[in-house]
């Protein structure tokens, strides 16, 4: 018979054998974690590393919710860096630097034309930052902002979560925004984005990831031989200072069709009234299954590196961008980011939508929680 004396011990082991558990589960501190630099006011930022089984590896700092570099293998079993970004904080916060490289984007990607909205009759300006019009939150977006850090890895799935408070009035925008950003990294190489916000006040907000891919390796000549999908039989075309008509364009025939694989080169320099606007591919595609998260929004192939890239949304738009404003003007880590050297997918809500009531709504009311997920998936073929 066991004694109440032997007992205790066995019991107090078990407790902490389940207390040590749930630590683990949760992962507490188990994303490794480095110095990033200091902002201009000293506040200290960190890169933190998710890891998964088989090696890929993504780095982000919570400086602009930024991921840094996402390291996966190419069909050989070598892995290279395919996002462009820097080793420090202060290559993010160089002058030179307005290209949102990998950041979070916030309250509003993409433009409002002329910084200008009507919400409940009330008419709200906010900052001007890219001709006349606003783009990616206005001058201090959520990409220079400094968000809380938290480990919330789970057993064998590293995980960061991300969080900021937007205040009322911030940029020009209505409402406190709490939002929260969460970073999965599986087993099958799928990086997963969860966004979560909430509001006191009716606002609008349009969340989005801004990295730059390149499947050969960051710092790459150009993606111009990456074979992409959309799936997308309409696009949005914009006016001279890519604020979409309002039209949503059947791709059909025109250089904007990508509902098969094809070389971004193939056509990027085809006489296009819309090519020519944009100074390539900077447009809104209107994804076929708006909130449908199986099925593959966005495809590209990269021959030579064998790697592909499947993206995934709830979100009803993807920006294709082909790095046209990239100019040879920053080294980062991969070497001279050049002319069309990486591709930007921006899952997103539609350019300007405030603006356009026959757009999918970007309002969030108080009450409401907003959710969409983003998944990154890699392979090889
Ligand atoms: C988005 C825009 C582009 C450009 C980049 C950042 O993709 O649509 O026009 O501003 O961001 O350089």
């Amino acid at each position: 018979m066991i004694t109440p004396m032997l007992r205790t011990p066995c019991t107090a082991t078990l407790l902490v054998l389940s207390f040590l558990r749930l630590f683990a589960a949760q992962g507490a501190d188990s994303l490794p974690k480095q110095p990033f630099g200091k902002t201009a006011n000293g506040t200290e930022v960190f890169l933190y590393t998710l890891k998964n089984a088989s090696g890929m590896e993504v780095k982000i700092t919570n400086y602009g919710g930024t991921v840094e570099s996402i390291r996966v293998k190419d069909r050989k079993g070598k892995f290279d860096d395919v996002v462009l970004g820097f080793s420090n904080l202060a290559g993010y916060t160089q002058k030179l630097n307005t290209a949102y490289f990998g950041a979070l984007i916030g309250r509003y990607g993409n433009r409002i034309a002329r910084g200008t909205f009507k919400l409940d009759n009330h008419t709200y300006h906010v900052p001007i930052n890219d001709g006349p019009n606003s783009l990616h939150g206005g001058t201090n977006g959520f990409n220079k902002q400094i968000w809380d850090a938290k480990d919330v890895s789970a057993e064998g799935d590293p995980a960061l979560e991300l969080h900021y408070l937007s205040k009322d009035g911030e940029m020009g925008f209505p409402g406190n925004l709490d939002v929260t950003v969460r970073y999965a990294l599986d087993a099958k190489n799928g990086l997963h984005l969860d966004y979560f916000a909430k509001t006191d006040k009716n606002t609008v907000l349009n969340l989005t990831n801004h990295s730059y891919f390149n499947l050969i390796g960051s710092g790459s000549a150009t993606v111009l031989t990456h074979k992409v999908m959309l799936d997308a039989d309409r696009f949005t075309p914009v006016d001279s200072t890519l604020i979409p008509t309002g039209k949503l364009e059947s791709v059909s025939g025109t250089p904007f069709d990508f509902r098969k694989l094809t070389d971004i080169g193939a056509r990027i320099g085809a006489r296009s009234e819309q090519l020519k606007l944009g100074k390539g591919y900077d447009h809104n595609f209107v994804l076929n299954h708006p909130g449908d998260i199986d099925k593959v929004a966005a495809r590209v192939e990269e021959p030579k590196s064998g790697r592909v890239l499947e993206v995934y949304t709830t979100q009803p738009g993807i920006q294709f961008y082909s790095g046209n404003f990239l100019e040879g003007t920053m080294r980062g880590i991969g070497g001279i980011y050049r002319h069309r050297s990486a591709l930007c997918l921006e899952t997103q809500h539609f350019p300007d939508s405030p603006n356009h009531p026959s757009f999918p709504t970007t309002v969030l009311h108080p009450g409401e929680e907003f959710h969409q997920t983003t998944i990154y998936r890699f392979s090889t073929k």
